[in-house]
């Protein structure tokens, strides 16, 4: 493991959940790997742009000299694509917000699906790109989505495994830190995360 890209996006600093158990799994990860290479993006706190006309013409075109004359509205996604594409784990660590992920998190989504870069479509079908990685899933939730009647209503998880599978990342294991509205399961939420991390296969 050479390098360990992290993506957490909850606002509530102290108090995120998400953010809690990332820091277990963090530093479970700076035991194994205590030569690797962290980058981490603090979604709250950095505001990635939703995509503009200029950057999906920067990022679209096929003509050397538009590229080259848009190269600055493309820098961004280059960057955070390249990022991906060199790293070996990639971690998301995420709240759900109305059933789904939190904007900044699709913001970043929307930089680094890109096709050419992170995945490819060819006759047989779409190929993902970011081949080699794998990924770890910590996400939080007010209620509980892994059983029970509220189970169709996660968005988050489905769609984290489908658009990561589109580009190529499909080795990937969740930790859930649920029910953090529900008072009798949030006492438990965090540290039952943390063992969970505990025993993830790094
Ligand atoms: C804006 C907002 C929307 C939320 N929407 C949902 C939701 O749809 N379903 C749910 O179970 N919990 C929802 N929650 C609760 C959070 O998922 C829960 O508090 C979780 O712990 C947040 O992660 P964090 O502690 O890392 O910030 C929402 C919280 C906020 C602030």
């Amino acid at each position: 493991m050479k390098r360990i890209l992290m993506i957490e996006i909850s606002p509530r600093g102290q108090d995120s959940a998400s953010r809690a158990v990332a820091g277990a799994l963090v530093a479970r990860l700076k035991k194994l790997y205590p030569s690797a290479q962290l980058i981490r993006h603090d979604l709250a706190a950095e505001h990635l742009p939703h995509l503009d006309g200029t950057t999906l013409r920067a990022i679209a075109t096929r003509d050397p000299a538009e590229a080259d004359a848009l190269k600055a509205a493309a820098r961004l996604s280059d960057q955070l694509t390249d990022e991906l594409l060199e790293t070996d784990l990639l971690v998301i660590a995420t709240p759900m917000w109305n059933f789904g992920i939190p904007s900044a998190l699709k913001a970043w989504i929307d930089l680094i699906v890109r096709p050419g870069r992170t995945f490819q479509y060819t006759a047989g079908g779409v190929l993902g790109l970011a081949k080699d990685k794998k990924a770890l899933l910590v996400l939080a939730s007010g209620g509980v989505f892994t059983d029970g009647p509220w189970r169709s209503w996660d968005f988050v998880e489905p769609y984290l495994r489908q658009i990561l599978g589109f580009i190529g990342i499909t080795d990937m294991q969740t930790v859930r830190v649920e029910g953090m509205n529900i008072p009798d399961l949030a006492v438990s939420a965090v540290p039952r995360a943390i063992e969970a991390v505990g025993e993830l296969v790094l």
